[in-house]
């Protein structure tokens, strides 16, 4: 049988690409559920269904599947603005505040899902939680020379910093920027606007994953009576 993570997945990259209209700019996330958007959006294009579609990629990742999906690219000094932006998150709150990062890619998602008419967080029900922070460690991005201060910054905020590894690379994860990536745990983050200001103000970060304000639509893909369903 299919995993359900991955048809929840499916489905609500599935329902978020039905969303996208003819004629707009969209900005494509980044991570395995968003891809499954990219795909459809694609599939749109191919059918006819959609045309006149142009993406802004927000990782190296993204453009390489629009690409392969035909999904025409620009840049953000070519528009003037974005329809919709359509990405994946690790944490959503109940006040559509949200953690991402874990593909070390939140810094450009966050300058394009910010500047997104309308923002689309494709999740699986597992990353709904009631407190930011309480399963996901904080990824903060950081320039490679500032990373034993920012380090220490971070843990004075009451975090406990660790710098992310590569899984097949020895040595640390580097960003689409050239940049680290340190991993932050907060027990549970009871003010994040605040602490998404806090860490931002660290000389040599660069961007954290917390997104406060910024989301506008959850869609939420889960398994229901062994049915995948998306609201
Ligand atoms: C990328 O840096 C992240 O912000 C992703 O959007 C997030 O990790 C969600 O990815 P999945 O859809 O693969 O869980």
């Amino acid at each position: 049988a299919a995993d359900p993570v991955i048809v929840m997945k499916q489905e609500v990259g599935k329902a978020a690409a039905n969303r996208v209209q003819s004629d707009s700019i969209v900005g494509l996330g980044t991570g395995s559920t968003t891809a499954y958007a990219i795909e459809y959006i694609g599939e749109r294009l191919s059918q006819g269904e959609l045309s006149n579609i142009v993406g802004v990629p927000t990782s190296f990742q993204a453009e390489v599947l629009a690409k392969k999906y035909g999904i025409p690219l620009t840049t953000l000094d070519a528009i003037d603005h974005i329809d919709v932006a359509i990405d994946g998150a690790d944490e959503v709150d109940p006040q559509k505040n949200l953690i991402k990062g874990g593909g070390a890619a939140h810094t450009r998602e966050k300058v394009v899902d910010a500047l997104a008419n309308e923002f689309i967080v494709v999740v699986d029900s597992g990353k709904l939680t009631d407190k930011l922070g309480s399963t996901f460690l904080l990824p903060v991005e950081v320039i490679p020379m500032a990373m034993t201060p920012a380090i220490n910054a971070l843990a004075k905020l009451g975090g406990k910093p660790e710098l992310r590894m590569g899984i097949k690379k020895a040595g640390p994860v580097v960003t689409d920027q050239g940049n680290l990536v340190v991993d932050v745990k907060f027990d549970s983050i009871d003010n994040p606007a605040e602490l998404e200001k806090a860490i931002n103000n660290i000389p040599g970060v660069l961007e954290n994953g917390l997104f406060v304000g910024v989301a506008d639509i959850v869609l939420i893909g889960e398994i229901i009576d062994g049915k995948p369903t998306v609201r």
